[in-house]
């Protein structure tokens, strides 16, 4: 078994929601000694939906039974465990919702969640886990940080948003100190005072003994700016950075010049979007290289521009120990070995306003027909953001959920125009979609990068099978295929 120290390692599997870096994943580059990192986005739901599938395998239950914090586990297993399973056309039990003070149970649920994952990924090894959280999705962090901490997560990981909170939550969760993350409310000014979302992990956990290990942090940014403003400050100073392009997977930022659209309607990048590595050299902080990076040659133009190595998510998200639901996975490889793989950047689909990377696949929430064909409806509210009503109390509101109610919450109709419930695809693409009446089941939704040479080059030396491993991918992205 290889031991891992951070400064050996070169690759990350890059966090990959919802559930396609699930533990097993996470755990299998980790055993390869390099860094795995399991999504934490929406653990929460991903954890109760497992164990209403009857949790095969008793993982969830086996990591459950390990959380050093009393009473969680039972109460979690007997509001959610169904064993044998539900049956396949009954619909999972709704899982609350998230606000500025969430229910209690939910509370315990996101804390179990996220030990679980990492307790899962982490188990029997000694190589380095990490977790992915997108500061966008604000609500739930200081519980599922303090989760993964619990179950002695290596890295927090978090991209999507300002991390500059972070460092100081992670200091302070480390020591069981009370915390506040500021969160924003739409329609307030500075003047309406700053509101949070406060965690006293004292409140939940009666004995809290003795301090946690701190996780180390890395800032995942896509502008040396960002980068350098959270360098210079050291209440803000990650421990790493995760520089990430355009052309990579999942959520992308926005172009940072003039809003403009290609013929295909994708937002047009240029020059300015683009971060030559050797500009991140100068902050004295270790940098990893991600989008469109994930080939031998990327390694080592990121190692040639001074970065510690690449993070890598297109070419794991397809490996066999992805998350992806086995069928989506099947079709995606084979569209890759025929070099047919449609990636579009949509500016407008994602409810957070990120543009996103999305698979023109037949049959998904990618499919004008299907998107045309599902009722508008918000049952999960992961990407809800908050809002002040006029009497001054805050509200929550998705720009995917039904027209009326988001013109009920405030928002303007214009922002709900082509926005697709990403909440619900992402759990069906891994494998957890809800059942509606009438058999109606929620489609899935499939990111990658726009770069499936890896893929490809993995499925040639997949000598005969047609699928290939996270270790395939590592001793690929080295150069050691030959060993294996
Ligand atoms: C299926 C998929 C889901 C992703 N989800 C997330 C996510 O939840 N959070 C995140 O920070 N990055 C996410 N990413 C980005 C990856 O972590 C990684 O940075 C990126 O894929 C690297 O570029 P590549 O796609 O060219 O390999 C996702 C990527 C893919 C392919």
């Amino acid at each position: 078994m290889v031991s891992a120290h951070a400064g050996e390692r070169q690759i990350i599997q890059g966090g990959m929601g919802v559930a396609v870096s699930g533990w097993q994943l996470a755990r299998a580059v980790a055993l390869t000694g390099q860094l795995g990192v399991v999504s934490g986005t929406a653990l929460e739901v991903v954890c109760a939906r497992r164990l209403q599938q009857g949790d095969l395998g008793g993982h969830v239950r086996r990591a459950l039974a390990a959380l050093p914090v009393p009473g969680i586990a039972d109460r979690v297993l007997r509001t959610y465990y169904v064993a044998g399973g539900k049956a396949h056309a009954a619909p999972f039990r709704p899982v609350l919702r998230f606000s500025l003070q969430p229910p209690r149970a939910l509370v315990e649920l996101t804390i179990a969640a996220n030990f679980a994952e990492v307790f899962l990924a982490k188990e029997g090894h000694d190589g380095l886990v990490g977790i992915n959280y997108l500061r966008k999705i604000e609500l739930p962090i200081p519980f599922a940080c303090y989760g993964a901490m619990l179950a002695g997560v290596d890295h927090v990981l978090m991209g999507a948003g300002n991390p500059a909170d972070l460092p100081v939550l992670l200091d302070r969760l480390a020591r069981h100190e009370p915390v506040a993350l500021p969160v924003r409310v739409q329609g307030t000014t500075s003047a309406d005072g700053e509101y949070a979302v406060r965690f006293d992990p004292g409140e939940c956990v009666a004995q809290c003994g003795q301090p946690l290990r701190r996780p180390r942090f890395d800032a995942i940014v896509a502008s040396v700016d960002l980068a350098g403003a959270l360098a210079a400050n050291p209440t803000t100073r990650p421990d790493g950075f995760v520089v990430e392009g355009h052309t990579a997977g999942g959520h992308n930022a926005p172009p940072r010049g003039p809003r403009r659209l290609d013929a295909r309607g994708q937002p047009v990048y240029d020059g300015r979007d683009v971060v030559d590595p050797r500009e991140m050299a100068n902050l004295g902080v270790p940098y990893w290289m991600a989008g469109s990076y994930g080939t031998p040659e990327g390694l080592a133009r990121a190692l040639a521009g001074g970065a510690a190595g690449v993070q890598v998510g297109t070419a794991f998200a397809f490996c066999r120990e992805s998350g992806m639901a086995p069928g989506l996975r099947r079709r995606v490889l084979e569209l890759a070995a025929r070099g047919e793989v449609p990636v579009h950047t949509d500016p407008r689909l994602s409810p957070t306003g990120f543009p996103f990377k999305v698979l023109e696949l037949a049959g998904t929430l990618a499919d004008d027909e299907v998107y045309a064909g599902r009722q508008r409806l918000c049952d999960l509210g992961v990407l809800r953001t908050a809002y002040r009503k006029p009497d001054g109390t805050i509200g929550y509101r998705c720009p995917a959920e039904p027209l009326a109610v988001y013109e009920g919450h405030g928002g303007r109709t214009a922002n709900t125009v082509g926005r697709r419930c990403l909440c619900n695809g992402l759990m069906a693409t891994a494998g957890l979609a809800q059942q509606r009446a009438h058999g109606y089941t929620e489609p899935a939704v499939v990111t990658a990068g726009d770069d499936f040479t890896a893929v490809r080059q993995l499925l040639l030396r997949a000598s005969g099978r047609d699928t290939y491993d996270a270790a395939d991918v590592v001793a690929y992205l080295l150069g050691r295929d030959e060993d294996r």
